[in-house]
């Protein structure tokens, strides 16, 4: 199989790196540094599921040089989507799919947009994954699974493109278990990793300061309840129990975890709060639901951090 991995990091670096590690054609792109490691001496990827390296890698800064593959895996972070999203259209012929990874609900519209939604394979990255030096990813724990389904899944079962592409992962030594509703799973991560990362952020807490003290445990259940509101008024098949099941989910979580969005906030990097928190104030305006909490923690955010939505 021929693919292009569109951002080398976490995600990019360890999915991308166990399919040219178990012998797929796949291109990194990359840029700096990383790339000029990747280059010299390969992708290293050290993770609590097995390493693996690989060397000699095909890197690029430049996805136009890379032609049309079977699948684009889509991991840049949201606010690098732009620049990524015209390099696309390129890679893409006849029964490519564009896999996205990114958290929220709204890259698979952004993909579509440019390719249309036939290519697009929605998807989600439940893995903890990180660059940790140049050339080098760290897996350090989650599932390290990658779920993905066509954008209106077929009732007959799985396309044979998702079913080769889900094959490829898992014999790859990730995980890719098919979803019951993708949309669903999409609505349900989000529902845990926003108010999970707006609250963290806005209170400068861990999960096990959030969810030990008893308001802003209080507080995290009401800001998943608004997400849960937004999805079921866009007409999402969430869990009855979806809201009970994360706060479960929460509680197994290591006390000292942060969100990805409350760490690049408090460092003043760039961050995904215009898809996280930003994206439920946004599809709950559009569902006429309101969101007072996420309408709140948007205002705290957007104002202590004004580096923090895209320019
Ligand atoms: N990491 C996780 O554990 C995890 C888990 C679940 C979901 N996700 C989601 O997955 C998505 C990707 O996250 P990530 O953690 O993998 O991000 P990341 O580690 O920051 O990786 C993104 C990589 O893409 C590179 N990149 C961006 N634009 C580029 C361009 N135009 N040309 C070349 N390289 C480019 C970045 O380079 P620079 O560093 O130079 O910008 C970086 O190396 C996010 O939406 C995130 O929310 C992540």
């Amino acid at each position: 199989m021929r693919i292009a991995v569109l951002g080398t990091g976490g995600i990019g670096g360890y999915f991308g790196g166990r399919l040219a590690a178990s012998g797929h054609d796949v291109t990194f792109v990359a840029r700096g540094a990383h790339l000029e490691a990747i280059r010299e001496t390969g992708l290293a990827v050290s993770s609590v599921a097995g390493d693996v390296t690989v060397h000699p890698a095909n890197a690029t800064d430049d996805p136009g040089s890379i032609g049309p593959v079977d699948v684009v895996l889509l991991a840049v972070k949201t606010w690098q989507l732009p620049p990524v999203l015209e390099a696309v259209a390129g890679l893409v012929h006849g029964d490519s799919v564009v896999v996205t990874t990114q958290n929220g609900v709204e890259a698979p519209d952004r993909v579509a947009a440019v390719v249309g939604r036939e290519a697009v394979l929605p998807g989600i990255a439940k893995i903890f994954a990180y660059i940790d030096g140049p050339g080098r990813i760290t897996h350090a724990g989650g599932p390290a699974s990658l779920v993905f389904d066509e954008w209106s899944p077929a009732p007959g079962g799985p396309s044979d493109r998702v079913m080769r592409l889900r094959d490829a992962v898992t014999a790859s030594g990730a995980v890719s278990p098919a979803p019951e509703d993708i949309w669903a799973e999409l609505w349900s991560k989000m529902l845990f990793v926003v108010p999970f990362g707006g609250l963290g952020a806005a209170l400068d807490a861990t999960v096990g300061e959030l969810r030990s003290k008893p308001s802003s445990r209080a507080l995290l259940e009401d800001a998943m309840h608004e997400v849960e509101a937004v999805a079921r008024a866009r007409g999402v098949r969430l869990p009855d129990s979806v809201v009970a099941g994360t706060m479960a989910f929460v509680d197994d979580q290591p006390p000292e975890a942060t969100t990805s969005l409350q760490r690049d906030l408090l460092a003043g990097k760039p961050s995904e709060l215009d898809a996280w928190t930003g994206a439920v104030v946004r599809l709950a305006a559009e569902s006429g639901v309101d969101v007072p909490l996420h309408r709140l923690l948007l205002e705290v955010l957007t104002t202590r951090h004004p580096h923090a939505l895209p320019s």
